[in-house]
C-alpha cells in the first residue's frame, strides 16, 4: 500500500517497494531504479518511448503518476530478456532488424509482447492499431511489423504459451 513517500508493486516479478514521492512519475521512480530501457521523449503521453506493462496493458509511465501503479504488476523490457537470454521478441527484433537507433525499441517491443500474449497470430492492420500509440522517429515499422510475425511464428514453432 502507498504511503506519502513508498509505494509497493510487483517488479519484474519480485514484489518491492520503492520510493515514489506524490508529485513523481512512475517514468522517474523507474528510472532512478536504473531501468533505463522506460524513456523519455515527448513527456506527454503521446509517443510510447516510456512504455511498460502494467496488469499486462501498455502504459506511458510519463504521464502515471507512481502512487496509482502502487499495488500493480509491472514489467520493463530488462524483465524481458537480458543479453545471452532475450526473450523470444526481442530475438525477433533483432533477426528482422526492427529498430534503427533503438530508441523507441524498449516500448515497442513490451507493447509487441503484450499484444502476441493476446493474439498469437495478429495481421499487419492489428499490429499497425496495437502498436498505435508507439511512435518510431526513424521510421522502422516495415521491420517492426516484420519483426512482430517472426516472433509469432518462432512462439508457434516453440509452441510456447505465450509471448515473454
Ligand atoms: S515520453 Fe511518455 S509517451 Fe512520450
Ligand atoms: S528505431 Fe529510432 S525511433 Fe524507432
Amino acid at each position: 500500500m502507498a504511503t506519502n513517500d513508498r509505494i509497493t508493486i510487483t517488479l519484474n516479478g519480485s514484489p518491492v517497494e520503492l520510493p515514489a514521492a506524490p508529485h513523481e512519475t512512475l517514468l522517474e521512480v523507474l528510472r532512478r531504479e536504473r531501468l533505463h530501457g522506460c524513456r523519455e521523449s515527448c513527456g506527454q503521453g503521446v509517443c510510447g518511448t516510456c512504455t511498460v506493462l502494467m496488469d499486462k496493458r501498455a502504459v506511458a509511465t510519463c504521464i502515471l503518476l507512481a502512487r496509482l501503479a502502487d499495488g500493480t504488476e509491472i514489467e520493463t523490457v530488462e524483465g524481458l530478456g537480458v543479453p545471452g537470454d532475450l526473450s523470444v521478441v526481442q530475438e525477433a527484433f533483432v533477426q528482422e532488424a526492427g529498430f534503427q537507433c533503438g530508441f523507441c525499441t524498449p516500448g515497442i517491443v513490451l507493447s509487441a509482447t503484450q499484444l502476441l500474449r493476446e493474439k498469437p497470430h495478429p495481421t499487419d492492420d492489428e499490429i499497425a492499431h496495437y502498436l498505435a500509440g508507439n511512435i518510431c522517429r526513424c521510421g522502422a515499422y516495415p521491420e517492426i511489423v516484420s519483426a512482430v510475425h517472426a516472433a509469432a511464428d518462432m512462439l508457434a514453432a516453440e509452441q510456447g504459451t505465450g509471448a515473454r
